[in-house]
């Protein structure tokens, strides 16, 4: 054995991970390249389960002031406890009653740039509120989860936000806003789900910031999913009040009263000529109110533009 071949072997035989990766040049990809897991959608519909059952045994809804929405929070806080998020509630006043908006950060990344996702947690009175917005704050919260199963050591920092009393005017992401002042110029990006497991399912993504809006379309367009954007959105959901604090924003949004026309049917599958949801802000939006396709496409998508947009 020449002099240099046995050095090579005791560098190796050194055995540390570290100096083999230098020795061979393959150093270990940094995180930030690494893709988001696939969200199993079964543990998403369980979540929309449980939402369900809060709404039966609180009078049928999940509304602002009634008991069922604070079962929600505490829902959902329970999970995100349990997995290692700092969780926290934030109280406000509204029609008399008081409503919260549920904040939940991942530990570690820059915090001047972080990355909030949101989704709103409360029904209408008329019903269980489970396409809107069971749908959005279960997809989120099982993107949460994932963050912690995968041990996710993002650049930027991570929170995941779940908004009360959206249904009388976005109270809850007001209220934060106006709380954040002139912190909001610390939030990078602002992704808000309300609605993405629609029956008769649209795939909308938000247009109002291009670098976002592309994160999502590419995603889609890698799965062979047609998207369009989404138009009907500003000032109707909890993106408003961020962009119009300056905060770049973006999202996803499966349909709601709207009527599918043929040209989408064709692209999207489904009933042309029928609401995307016929049962928006009525009783019938149970857990039965969901296309699961349309409910795993768009969460895997939440988890890819969370990953990517935190590394
Ligand atoms: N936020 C609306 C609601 O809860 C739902 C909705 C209707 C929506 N159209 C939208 C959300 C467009 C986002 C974009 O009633
Ligand atoms: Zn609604």
């Amino acid at each position: 054995m020449t002099r240099s071949s046995r050095i090579r072997r005791a560098a190796l035989a050194a055995g540390a991970c570290t100096a083999v990766a230098a020795l061979l040049g393959t150093a270990p990809a940094a995180q930030a390249t690494q893709a988001a897991p696939d969200i199993p959608v079964a543990a998403v519909k369980a979540h929309l389960a449980q939402l369900q059952s809060i709404a039966d045994a609180n009078g049928g809804n999940r509304a602002h002031g009634r008991p069922g929405y604070r079962a929600s929070v505490d829902y959902i806080k329970g999970k995100l406890d349990a997995a290692g998020f700092t969780t926290s509630l934030q109280p406000f006043t509204s029609g008399g009653a008081t409503g919260y908006n549920l904040i939940a950060d991942w530990p570690g990344g820059a915090e001047d740039a972080t990355v909030l996702t949101g989704s709103h947690l409360d029904s209408v009175d008329a019903g269980p509120g489970i396409n809107d917005n069971g749908s959005g704050s279960a997809g989120i919260l099982e993107v949460a989860l994932a963050v912690s199963r995968e041990h996710l050591k993002p650049a930027k920092h991570l929170r995941f936000a779940w908004w009360g009393d959206e249904e009388d005017g976005m109270v809850g992401s007001s209220h934060y806003v106006d709380a954040l002042g002139a912190d909001s110029s610390k939030i990078s990006a602002y992704l808000n789900f309300d609605m993405i497991g629609s029956p008769n399912p649209g795939y909308f993504v938000y247009d109002d910031d291009a670098k976002l809006e592309k994160v999502f379309k590419d995603w889609f367009a890698a799965k062979n999913i047609a998207t369009e954007p989404e138009t009907e959105g500003d000032g109707r959901s909890d993106h408003a009040p961020f962009k119009d604090a300056g905060v770049p924003v973006g999202g996803l949004f499966s349909g709601a009263d709207y009527i599918k026309t043929a040209a989408q049917a064709k692209a999207w599958g489904g009933t042309a000529g029928k609401a995307f949801d016929a049962c928006y802000h009525r009783s019938c939006d149970t857990s039965r109110n969901i296309d699961d396709t349309a409910l795993h496409n768009h969460t895997d998508a939440i988890a890819n533009a969370v990953w990517q947009l935190s590394s």
